[in-house]
């Protein structure tokens, strides 16, 4: 049974629309981040289902009992919904201890001794923060701190877990640190994790699902991997991955046997669709997808010139110049190009995408080769 099940979800503040009809199914057990720019209602989103918001419409079940629901006027608390919260700024209590902070909610629950004494220790292993117990917040790094919060909000084993940002106040190294822990976590205690972020890298590395919003309205929720693969539109296809992928504006014409095509820098381009036919009328604006790793730079069919070349070691995103545009491409391995260097490229794999311009949608996968 699907553990969260929000329909028709709307959230008003005044006149604004923060989340317009949402609906969103959250499975038992998943790992599923809310992304998208600041200001999308990711947030807000999170705090509906938690219960610290209550929606203007809808209505949202969790393991098959409703939580609210405008219709039947329901609206139960925080407390009664068996979730925890891990927000951005995740105040210890400063007067108290590791081991203090951790049990603090189990006393509330009135555990006896013991068992929270050994619920605490299971927690200090968990996290790696056994050699802390004792400690007082102020002794404690940003990355052992955030243990802690993780620790204290996991110490009721709640069924839910919502994590706004957790990450966002530690530096680079530790954000990739902490995220195989989550990860780790996420499979050693057989929660559902919802989790808020506006990094893509972060989504992309640790849900099992995606909602990728935009003021207010979801554009594609499936796993990241599809996200990447197979974007529904413009938006989100720009949204996610770094290098961004690379968007030529073009106008399409039927050929043969399904393909179409598309005039590029004075050169002809041919499309050919994946899977089924793209309807396209003759000169239809369209948007060409192209994810940098899909450019080879090598014996390809295309002249072209270096435009800059960015070696960071293990790869190298080098800037290309085709006529009038600027391409990205990466390449694996340090290759320093100079400046106007002369290159032949032409494009890789099926995953090429064809965009209509004016709604931004997703017309569909295919190959792309140069007459
Ligand atoms: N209490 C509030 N009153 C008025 N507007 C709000 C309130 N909370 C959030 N908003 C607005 O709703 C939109 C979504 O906010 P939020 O969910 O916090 O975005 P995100 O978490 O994606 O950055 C924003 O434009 C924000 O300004
Ligand atoms: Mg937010």
């Amino acid at each position: 049974m699907p553990e969260i099940v929000l329909t028709n979800v709307t959230k008003r503040f005044g006149k604004f629309t923060a989340v317009e009809k949402l609906d969103l199914t959250i499975a038992d057990g998943g790992f599923v981040t809310l992304l998208g720019p600041s200001g999308c209602g990711k947030t807000t989103t999170l705090r509906m289902i938690a219960g610290l918001e209550s929606p203007t419409e809808g209505e949202i079940l969790i393991n098959g009992k409703p939580v609210f629901s405008s219709s039947k006027g329901i609206d139960i608390s925080p407390n009664k919904r068996d979730v925890g919260f891990l927000f951005q700024n995740y105040a210890l209590w400063p007067h108290m201890t590791v081991e203090q902070n951790i049990s603090f909610g189990l006393e509330n629950l009135k555990w006896d001794k013991q068992k929270i004494q050994a619920r605490v220790d299971e927690l200090l292993m968990t996290l790696k923060i056994d050699s802390l117990g004792k400690r007082y917040p102020n002794e404690l790094s940003g990355g052992q701190q955030q243990r802690v919060a993780i620790a204290r909000t996991l110490a009721t084993g709640p069924k839910v877990l919502f994590m706004d940002e957790p990450l966002s106040n530690l530096d680079a190294k530790l954000r990739t640190e902490m995220r195989s822990e989550l990860k780790r976590l996420h499979t050693e205690t057989d929660s559902t994790f919802v989790y808020v972020t506006h990094d893509q890298l972060e989504a992309m590395t640790l849900s099992t699902k995606t909602c990728l919003m935009k003021e207010g309205i979801v554009q594609q929720y499936a796993p990241p991997l599809e996200v990447y693969n197979n974007p529904t539109n413009i938006f989100v296809a720009d949204f996610v991955g770094s290098p961004t992928m690379n968007f030529i504006e073009t106008k399409g014409r039927k050929g043969n046997n399904g393909e179409i095509r598309l005039p590029v820098s004075g050169r002809e381009l041919v499309f050919s669709p994946a899977s089924a036919e793209i309807p396209i009328r003759d000169e239809q604006p369209l948007t060409l997808g192209i994810r940098p790793e899909f450019i080879r730079i090598g014996e390809g069919a295309v002249e072209a010139k270096t435009y800059a070349a960015l070696p960071s070691g293990m790869e190298t995103i080098v800037k290309i110049r085709l006529g009038e545009l600027i391409l990205t491409a990466v390449v694996f391995g340090a290759i320093d190009y100079k400046p106007e260097t002369d290159i032949r490229i032409d494009f890789a794999g099926d995953n090429c995408i064809l965009f209509d311009r004016e709604s931004g949608l997703n017309l569909g996968l295919g190959k792309l080769t140069v007459l």
